[in-house]
């Protein structure tokens, strides 16, 4: 059987590979603590999960308009105007398959074959092949700590191509957990508007973000505050705790709007119908206090594993201001950052993702931690790690 050229380029998951390795350890009786894998170990709010049986008792079963239910883009709508005091109009907001199938539609809107699109490295795995994809090309823009890992408009300025198209970021950033600075938003805007380019927000941490008495740059803006013309990507899945229900949005320009529908009609025809009417839930006052709880506790969460990370010897600048991870260097510790993730999965049981998932520039230097799971299980997998450090 042959398959495409695109298969032969679109690489694996690491994340997932581990993840896979780990449930297998599992499976076989070990105990692993799971750091692995982006995704909070809480059940989804109980009032999303009443609003999905009653959507169920309903008969909401059927397939919904392309870009979702009139209520839940009203809803989202009404969020930005409470979370950052912006007006958008509901017809801009596109509800998803997850923020997955945003990204996937919002690069098919705006790639032709051979076009470039600026992304960080370290940055979000999949990124790359939602680009390859189209036969189009992921320009991949080395970031570090020198820069906090941002993707600032200066870089993207003196990595510019005569084929790139646009800019994608996201911010808090995976893996990192960093923020893109207002003024680093308002800079990256000015650039695409004069390249007459596009900007990509992936904006999925929202809500997920901490004071820090470390750094200063903890003001997360959305780039709605900034310009109407630019591609926001968020969804359900993290901050609200809702990964396995597969629903996300857009938020596009005006001008967008006729396309994405045609986009969304032909690809994904709808987003899960039980979802959406579950997700209305998600946007009442009752689960934003759950949320609010949780978030709370993951800043306890960071907090305590950046601490016990550092004692043991891994690099951590500062705390990260946002998301769920901690994207911590190995360099004193090991010279090869994945087949550290690798032993220490085998013979400590945590699981971790390498570096090398996020992308080529130091990769091997570092490793990424989640803090979804409780307390206990942390505090387990630095117990482990601090043992599997020494007999190394
Ligand atoms: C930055 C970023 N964007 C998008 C996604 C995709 O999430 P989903 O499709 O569940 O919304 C993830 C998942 O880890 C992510 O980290």
């Amino acid at each position: 059987m042959k398959f495409a050229n695109r298969c032969r380029d679109i690489t694996s998951f690491k994340a997932m590979d581990i993840l896979a390795a780990a449930m297998e350890l599992q499976a076989q009786g070990r105990d692993i603590v799971r750091m692995e894998v982006g995704e909070p170990a809480f059940a989804t709010p109980q009032p999303v999960l009443e609003a999905a049986q009653q959507a169920m008792a309903a008969g909401h079963t059927k397939y919904t308009a392309a870009c979702g239910i009139p209520q839940l883009r009203e809803a989202v709508a009404e969020l930005y105007r409470r979370r950052y005091g912006v007006t958008v109009a509901p017809g801009r907001v596109v509800i998803t398959t997850g923020s997955s199938a945003a990204l996937g539609m919002v690069c098919e809107l705006l790639l032709n074959p051979g076009d470039g699109l600026l992304l960080s490295d370290p940055g979000y795995p999949c990124n790359p092949n939602f680009v390859r994809r189209l036969d189009a090309e992921p320009q991949r823009v080395p970031v570090d700590a020198s820069n906090n890992f941002q993707l600032t408009a200066d870089l993207a300025r003196s990595h510019w191509q005569t084929n790139t198209r646009g800019v994608m970021v996201a911010s808090p950033n995976n893996p990192t957990g960093e923020i893109i600075t207002r003024e680093n938003l308002v800079a990256l805007h000015q650039l695409t508007a004069e390249k007459q380019a596009a900007l990509v927000v992936d904006e999925i941490y929202h809500g997920l973000t901490y004071s820090d008495t470390e750094s200063d740059a903890t003001d997360v803006a959305s780039i709605l505050e900034v310009t109407d013309d630019a591609y926001v990507i968020n969804s359900f899945s993290k901050y609200f705790g809702m990964t396995g229900w597969r629903l996300g949005w857009a938020i596009v320009p005006e001008v967008a709007q006729e396309k994405i529908n045609t986009l969304a009609q032909n690809f994904y025809i709808s987003s899960p119908a039980i979802s959406q009417y579950a997700a209305l839930a998600a946007l009442q006052p009752e689960t934003e206090e759950i949320l609010e709880q949780r978030r709370q506790e993951f800043q306890r969460r960071r907090d305590f594993l950046v601490n016990g990370l550092r004692e043991i010897g891994f690099g951590i600048n500062h705390l990260p201001a946002g998301a769920f991870y901690v994207y911590a260097n190995v360099e004193k510790l090991t010279d090869n950052g994945e087949g550290f993730c690798w032993r220490m999965l085998r013979e400590q049981g945590v699981a971790f993702t390498p570096g090398t998932d996020f992308g080529v520039h130091n990769a091997n230097k570092y490793v990424r931690f989640t803090y979804t799971a409780e307390m206990d299980r942390l505090e387990e997998a630095l117990e482990r790690l601090a043992v599997g450090v020494l007999s190394s």
